[in-house]
């Protein structure tokens, strides 16, 4: 019953990174108390043995120039998808779902294959993985928050002010009318992670530099380990192999991700009363 499985450990999850949809204000900490730290909260969601951190250390420095710019640093989703609500993860114990996946990629849906590493590399690329699930399975966000009961005007100052929100957005430009695109606690979401609903099918820009200096910028339209291809700003296709080049992608949520870091649920609540007057 392994779809099962994922099933409830997404869930499980969901609750613990997306405090975002539930009613009350009243932890549910259960799970928390149950589970506490380690091998109760790795029960609690049926997750394998524990990663190994050797491993995972290892993995770890094969992921940041690999995997990282895709599916961000700690796999929490950039341009490509989550990988810690991922089933292939979930439902994996020892490399043994990661380790294909990896290894053939899936060149059609901007997954490039990794045909090089070893099976011990894979390996160390699974723990790694594993060890991220393991990290926001205990980071204690078990909450549920309702969502609007924040204060607006502290929400409005955190948006101009600590939050920084405002040198990216504007309420009367792209958030204006905001809240009437989404429900609140989808308008909640958008913000705590905006890849989250859409996210890997945005286009992503990149910029590439030639052997010669030159620099050329567009939009992505693949990459694997061989070749890069682009549409430039006058519309034109072109692409280049991998070892001619180098390649730098824009990473427009990363402000998002350490904003994560960073948000109180106070702030939270607050930006949330503020974005749901945007009608
Ligand atoms: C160029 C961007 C890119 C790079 C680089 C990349 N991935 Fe991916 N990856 C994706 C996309 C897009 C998908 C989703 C493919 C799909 O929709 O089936 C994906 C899917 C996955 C999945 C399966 C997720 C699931 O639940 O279906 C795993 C696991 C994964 N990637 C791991 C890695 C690892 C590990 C690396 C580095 C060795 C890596 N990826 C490098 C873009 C990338
Ligand atoms: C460094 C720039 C940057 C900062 C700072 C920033 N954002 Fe964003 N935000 C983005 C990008 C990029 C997106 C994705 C936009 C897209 O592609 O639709 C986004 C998306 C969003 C969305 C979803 C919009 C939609 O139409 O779905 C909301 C809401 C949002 N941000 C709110 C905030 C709030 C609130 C803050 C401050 C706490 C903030 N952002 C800080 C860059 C930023």
């Amino acid at each position: 019953m392994r779809g099962s499985k994922s099933f409830w450990i997404v869930a499980a999850l969901a609750l613990a990174v997306w405090p975002a949809c539930a009613q009350d204000g009243e932890p549910v900490a259960g799970r928390g108390g149950r589970g506490g730290r380690g091998g109760g909260t790795r029960d609690f969601l049926g997750l394998g043995p524990p990663p190994d951190a050797a491993a995972a250390a290892r993995g770890e420095k094969l992921y940041a120039p690999n995997c990282a710019f895709c599916h961000g640093e700690k796999a929490r989703g950039a341009e490509g998808p989550n990988l810690i609500r991922s089933a292939v993860v979930l439902d994996d114990e020892k490399g043994e779902l990661i380790g294909p996946t990896i290894h053939k990629g899936r060149p059609d849906q901007g997954m490039p294959a990794f045909p090089n590493f070893s099976d011990a590399e894979l390996n160390d690329l699974a723990q790694f993985l594993h060890l991220q699930v393991e990290l926001v399975a205990n980071r204690g966000l078990y909450k549920r928050l309702n969502v609007v009961t924040g204060n607006r005007d502290a929400g409005e100052a955190y948006f101009n002010g600590a939050g920084g929100c405002k040198s990216c957005h504007s309420p009367t430009g792209d958030l204006a009318h905001i809240a009437s695109r989404y429900p609140p606690d989808q308008l909640q979401g958008r913000f705590i992670w905006p890849a989250g609903g859409r996210g890997g099918t945005r286009s992503q820009r990149v910029t590439v530099t030639l052997a010669n200096g030159q620099t050329v910028a567009g939009t992505l339209r693949h990459i694997d380990d061989f070749n890069i291809s682009l549409t430039d700003a006058a519309g034109v296709y072109r692409s280049w192999p991998r070892t001619e080049v180098k390649v730098e992608m824009e990473d427009r949520l990363a402000a998002h991700r350490q904003l994560l870091e960073k948000y109180t649920d106070r702030d939270m609540h607050d930006l949330t009363a503020y974005l749901v007057t945007l009608k």
